[in-house]
């Protein structure tokens, strides 16, 4: 199991120290979650807090870009040193050429399905994918309820997977603790993306340790 903490449930005034948590523990990647106020009811951040980020990560980067018209930034998240990017299926009217793009640029690509989208619409690219990510809850702000629904998504997903015998990565991203982790694991996923589970305890560092070594 690919365990990625979120930094949006950090304390940005602490973000260095989020930030050494996760690079000594045994999370593997570092997930980003960039918000546009169109394609979500919300504001992230955007490049000027990321370089600072980027300068001190160790971990992997995943870029989760809930934006309309993310083709306009693909190399800057490259030259930031970004390995993972995703980008929504519902945001992008030429998803194949942006899903190139992307590849071209160097990175690994992931799409993004909102909880109402079906895992089918992505038969047709799904050859092209490093990976999928499959929204358990409306993409936009943490700490919100785990969509049970998604469990079922990912069974279907992962039988497409095998049957066609792709090496395309499931990754799982909103309202995941160790009791809808396990679920979901169980069910086939291979990325967890955790948030407020993680930085809204007290001991985040016992929380990433523990959810590495109960969900594998
Ligand atoms: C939501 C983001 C998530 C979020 C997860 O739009 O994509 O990555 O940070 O946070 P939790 O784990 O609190 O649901
Ligand atoms: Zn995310």
């Amino acid at each position: 199991m690919i365990l990625a903490p979120s930094i949006l449930s950090a304390d940005f005034l602490r973000l260095g120290e989020t930030i050494e948590i996760i690079n000594r523990s045994e999370a593997d990647w570092l997930h980003l979650d960039v918000m546009d106020g169109v394609f979500v009811p919300n504001l992230s951040f955007g490049f000027p807090l990321l370089k600072q980020v980027a300068k001190v990560a160790k971990k992997p980067m995943d870029a989760h870009l809930m934006i309309v018209e993310p083709q306009k930034f693909i190399t800057q998240f490259r030259d930031l040193g970004v390995r993972f990017l995703s980008v929504h299926y519902e945001a992008c009217t030429h998803l194949h050429g942006i899903v190139r793009q992307i590849k071209d640029a160097g990175m690994k690509v992931g799409v993004v399905l909102n909880p109402h989208t079906p895992v089918e619409v992505l038969s047709d690219i799904l050859d092209e994918l490093d990976y999928v990510l499959i929204m358990s809850v409306n993409p936009g702000f943490g700490g919100q309820r785990f969509i049970p629904r998604s469990v079922d998504k990912v069974q279907r997903l992962k039988a497409i997977i095998n049957q066609r015998k792709l090496k395309t990565l499931i990754e799982v991203d909103g309202g995941i603790n160790l009791e809808t982790g396990k679920l979901i694991i169980d069910a086939g996923a291979d990325i967890l993306v955790v948030g407020n589970s993680i930085f809204k305890t007290s001991n985040p560092e016992e929380m990433l340790q523990q959810m590495k070594t109960s969900l594998k």
